[in-house]
C-alpha cells in the first residue's frame, strides 16, 4: 500500500549542472521532463510524484553542494526529502487572498466527495489523500452529510425515523469522519466540508422537507420553514462543534449547489434570490456564532444575476435558480465566494464561455474584496486544452484557486467513484500538478 511513509521518504536525485537555473516553484524533474534541473539559489528540487519535481524554497539540505557544483560546472548528486506540511493554525482571509499565519495560503486541489461515505478503512483514506497531495494540492472538498431513512451499509451522518433525526456519532458516523480528517491532515491537506445537498444524492434537503413537512412538499421550504431550519441547525451544530478546534477543517459550506428547485420535489413557485440569501445570512451567522475558527461559504454554483442575459446561468433571478453571486458576496458572515463550471450540463461551449465565466466572477471578487474559489468544474472533451485555458484564466485574474471534480484513486476494493475522476499519472493529473505549482508561485505560498 502506497502511503504516507513513501511520501515522507521520497527522495529526489538532482543532477546539478552549470546550465540555466529553474525559478522557485518551477519544474526541475519528472518522467519525460527534459528541461533544466538546477534550482534557483535558496531552493532545492523536491520530488512531488513520478511526473513532477519542483524547486521548493528552503527545502534544500544540500545548498552547499549545489552552489559549489554550479560554480565549478561539475556534476554532483544531492538528495532531499519531501516535507509534508504540518497542518496547524486556521486559514483566514485578507482581501481577495487566503492566509495562514499571515502568510499567503493557496487553495488548490480536488473534490473527493466519496472519501468519507464508502466505509473505507484508514489505509484507503490515506491512499486517497496521498494521491491528491502529490499534485501539490492543499485542499480537498468533501461531503459532511448523508441523510438516511434506512441505513444501507455505507457511512451515514444522520438517520431519520419519521420526523425525528438522530446524528450518527458511531463508527460509521462521525467517528468515521474523525478518521477522514486525520488522514487528510497526515497528508498535509485541509478539508472544505459541505453540510447538506440540494440534490437528492446522499439525502440532502429533500429528506428534511419530506420527513418534517410531508412527502412531496416543495424543495424550497428547506430555506423558509422554521421547523426545517431548526432541524438543520441542530445537525450543523453537532457536526461543527465536534471540530471547533480542528485545523484540518478549512471551511464549512452551507449546502452543495443550493437552488430553488429540487431534483425530487417541486418548487413552491414563490422561491427567489431573497429567499435563499436570507437563509444564507441566517445559517452563516449561526455557524459563526458557534465557531469563530473556521471560514464559512455557501457551496453554490455562483449563478450571476444579469437580467436580459440570454445564458441561463446568468439568470440568477430565474425561479429555478435563486442565486445572485455578487450580492451574496456582500453577506458579512460569508468569508469567500464559491462557483462551479460545467459547460456541458449548462448547454454552453467550453470556451469562450468558460474563461468568460471565470473573468465575470473575478470582477465580482474585486468589487467585494473577498476571495473566491472555483470549487467544482468539469468537461468531457479536450480536457487538457480546456483545463489549461481555465487554469490560465484563474492564474491571471487572481481568483484564489480551484478544486477539480474530482479526484480518483485505486483503493483496496477497486476504483473510487470514476465519475469524472482524475487518476494519478493521467494527463490531467500532470497538468494539475503544474497548475498547483503555478498558483503557489503566484501567491508566494511558503508551504
Ligand atoms: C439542484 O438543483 C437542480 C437543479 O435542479 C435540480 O435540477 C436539481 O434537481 C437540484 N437538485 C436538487 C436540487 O436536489
Ligand atoms: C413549517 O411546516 C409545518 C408543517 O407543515 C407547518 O405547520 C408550519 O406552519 C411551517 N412553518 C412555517 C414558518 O412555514
Ligand atoms: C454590496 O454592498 C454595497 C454596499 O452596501 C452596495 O453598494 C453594492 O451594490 C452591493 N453589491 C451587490 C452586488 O449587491
Amino acid at each position: 500500500m502506497v502511503g504516507l511513509l513513501e511520501l515522507l521518504l521520497a527522495v529526489a536525485t538532482v543532477t546539478v549542472s552549470a546550465q540555466t537555473t529553474v525559478p522557485v516553484y518551477g519544474q526541475c524533474g519528472g518522467e519525460s521532463y527534459t528541461g533544466p534541473t538546477t534550482c534557483a539559489a535558496g531552493s532545492a528540487c523536491v520530488y512531488q510524484n513520478d511526473f513532477y519535481s519542483q524547486c521548493i524554497p528552503g527545502a534544500s539540505t544540500a545548498s552547499t553542494s549545489s552552489i559549489s557544483a554550479s560554480s565549478t560546472g561539475t556534476s554532483t548528486t544531492s538528495t532531499v526529502s519531501t516535507p509534508t506540511p504540518t497542518v496547524t493554525g486556521f486559514v483566514k482571509t485578507s482581501g481577495i487572498h487566503f492566509t495562514l499565519d499571515n502568510k499567503p495560503f493557496t487553495v488548490v486541489g480536488a473534490n473527493a466527495y466519496w472519501v468519507g461515505l464508502m466505509n473505507y478503512g484508514v489505509a484507503d483514506m490515506n491512499t486517497a489523500f496521498h494521491d491528491i497531495a502529490a499534485t501539490g494540492a492543499s485542499v480537498v472538498r468533501t461531503w459532511g452529510f448523508n441523510e438516511v431513512t434506512t441505513p444501507d451499509g455505507v457511512a451515514y451522518y444522520q438517520s431519520w425515523s419519521g420526523s425525528t433525526p438522530t446524528v450518527n456519532l458511531g463508527a460509521n458516523g462521525l467517528e468515521n469522519f474523525d478518521n477522514v480528517v486525520a488522514a487528510a491532515k497526515a497528508n498535509g491537506l485541509r478539508l472544505i466540508v459541505t453540510l447538506t445537498n440540494n440534490w437528492s444524492d446522499y439525502g440532502g434537503m429533500d429528506v428534511y422537507v419530506n420527513q418534517l413537512l410531508g412527502q412531496g412538499q416543495p424543495h424550497d421550504f428547506f430555506f423558509t420553514n422554521a421547523t426545517v431550519i431548526a432541524a438543520y441547525k441542530n445537525y450543523v451544530k453537532t457536526f461543527v462543534t465536534r471540530y471547533l478546534n480542528e485545523p484540518g477543517i478549512l471551511a464549512w459550506e452551507l449546502a452543495n449547489e443550493p437552488r430553488c428547485l429540487g431534483s425530487t420535489s417541486a418548487s413552491s413557485g414563490t422561491c427567489s434570490i431573497s429567499i435563499i440569501s436570507t437563509w444564507v445570512e441566517e445559517m452563516s451567522a449561526y455557524i459563526k456564532s458557534i465557531d469563530s475558527n473556521h471560514l464559512v461559504a455557501i457551496g453554490d454554483e455562483g449563478f450571476i444575476n444579469d437580467p436580459g442575459n440570454p445564458i441561463f446561468v446568468y439568470q440568477g433571478y430565474s425561479p429555478s435558480l435563486g442565486i445572485d453571486f455578487a450580492a451574496n458576496l456582500n453577506i458579512s458572515t460569508l468569508d469567500f465566494g464559491t462557483f462551479h463550471l460545467y459547460p456541458d450540463s449548462w448547454g454552453e461551449p467550453a470556451n469562450p464561455f468558460g474563461t468568460q465565466w471565470i473573468e465575470d466572477h473575478a470582477t465580482a471578487m474585486l468589487a467585494s474584496n473577498k476571495p473566491i474559489v472555483m470549487e467544482e468544474f468539469g468537461i468531457t472533451d479536450d480536457q487538457v486544452d480546456v483545463y489549461g485555458s481555465w487554469y490560465s484564466a484563474i492564474e491571471s485574474t487572481d481568483v484564489a484557486g480551484d478544486l477539480i471534480w474530482q479526484a480518483g484513486s485505486v483503493l483496496s476494493n477497486g476504483e473510487s467513484d470514476p465519475n469524472g475522476a482524475v487518476f494519478p499519472g493521467s494527463d490531467v493529473y500532470v497538468l494539475d500538478t503544474q497548475h498547483a505549482a503555478a498558483l503557489r508561485a503566484r501567491d508566494g505560498d511558503p508551504q
